[in-house]
């Protein structure tokens, strides 16, 4: 049965926000331990994403993870725009986007994050983020076996020139803090090393089966938060984004059983199992009932060591956005995008 948001709304009118949990990063920054994330994919059009913020913030959701190439900030500023008129000030809304692959040029980083301000009708961003370390583009919707006869492997000299920008958007206002996404340890490293203004978060694919533990470790330690992409599993996504070896955490017996015991979806649980383990996770929904049961998940009966302990163990290093339209060279294994044995890969 499908709920429409006012049907949602009479049932509860929003959520506490003070309830919500928030992490403290190592700037001293709350970031909303959840967010709502705003990829549509191939289903879901840009005035739905737009009407899901409009929702998600109307119950009490005060993280967004947008990116210019999700093609929807324009929609989402109408919403934005509304909102910061009529319900909330800026500084109560964590609000994050993304350079895009093709904007990688010192030449185009501040038009491109100008270009989400304007989009989005704020006038300055929480988080920009590099959306992936490598400057390879390629026309949205296209088959993973689509190479780009431009496509680069990793160049660390690039990537810096790029974070540089990253710096000068700190240092002018217009964000107040850079990060990382699907970068890999080796990479991190180097940027660890050469950054002036350091990435205060790392966007990377988590859920109960890849959990990424060790990576997970290397950035707590380090004080570079991890947000968590595709929390449930992307149950949603194309055809063309999955692999026979792919599993699905929402179908594991193990979150199942949780679920049930729950009263509530295994999505939920996913959701709890990531804001208990400490990582961000920024689900996506554009069903009011879904946006809702993941918001009162984090707020709700907390699940027990034992489930944490259950969840711990379905981890099966699955990677599901393995990102093959990235690669550089035909025929290659989508392996070498994230450095598996900890040396950045070569040419
Ligand atoms: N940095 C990156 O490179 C990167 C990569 C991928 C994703 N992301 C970000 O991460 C966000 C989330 O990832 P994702 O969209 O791939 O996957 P996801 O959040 O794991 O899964 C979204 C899917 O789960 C369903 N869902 C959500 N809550 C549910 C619930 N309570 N019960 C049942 N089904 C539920 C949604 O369907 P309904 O709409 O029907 O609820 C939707 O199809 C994206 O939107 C984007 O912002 C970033």
């Amino acid at each position: 049965m499908h709920h429409s948001p006012v049907s949602i709304r009479q049932l509860i009118k929003n959520v506490d926000t003070s309830l919500v949990p928030r992490v403290t990063l190592s700037s001293g920054a709350k970031m909303p331990a959840i967010g709502l994330g705003t990829f549509g994919s191939d289903h879901v059009s840009h005035c739905a994403v737009a009407e899901a913020v409009e929702y998600a913030a109307s119950i009490g959701y005060r993280h967004f993870d947008c990116a210019s190439v999700y093609g929807n900030e324009f929609e989402i500023g109408k919403v934005f725009e509304g909102i910061f008129q009529r319900n909330l000030r800026r500084e109560e809304v964590w609000i994050t986007s993304k350079l895009w692959n093709d904007k990688h040029d010192e030449d185009d980083v501040f038009a491109s994050c100008e270009k989400s301000l304007a989009d989005l009708q704020i006038d300055y961003l929480d988080l920009y983020l590099i959306h992936w370390p490598f400057p390879n583009h390629h026309p949205p919707g296209c088959d993973v076996n689509a190479r780009n006869p431009h496509a680069v492997p990793y160049i660390h000299e690039n990537y810096m020139r790029t974070w540089r920008k990253m710096e000068d958007l700190v240092d002018r206002g217009l964000v107040r803090h850079i990060g990382t996404s699907n970068i890999t340890i080796p990479k991190m490293d180097l940027l660890l090393r050469d950054a002036r203004i350091k990435p205060v978060a790392n966007e990377m694919e988590l859920h109960p089966h890849f959990q990424q533990p060790e990576f997970f470790n290397y950035l707590m330690e380090r004080g570079v938060h991890p947000i968590g992409f595709s929390p449930i599993g992307s149950p949603g996504r194309p055809p063309r984004d999955r692999t026979p070896e792919d599993t699905s955490p929402v179908e594991d017996s193990g979150i199942i059983e949780i679920a049930r015991r729950l009263n509530v979806h295994p999505a939920v649980v996913c959701i709890q199992w990531a804001v208990q383990r400490g990582q961000v996770p920024i689900p996506f929904s554009a069903d009011p009932r879904n946006i809702l049961s993941n918001l009162l998940g984090v707020i709700g009966e907390p699940l027990t060591q034992n489930d944490m302990d259950t969840v711990k163990k379905l981890d099966r290093n699955c990677r599901l956005i393995k990102g093959q339209v990235f690669l550089w060279k035909d025929n290659q294994p989508w392996e070498d995008l994230w450095d598996a044995n900890g040396v950045i890969t070569t040419p």
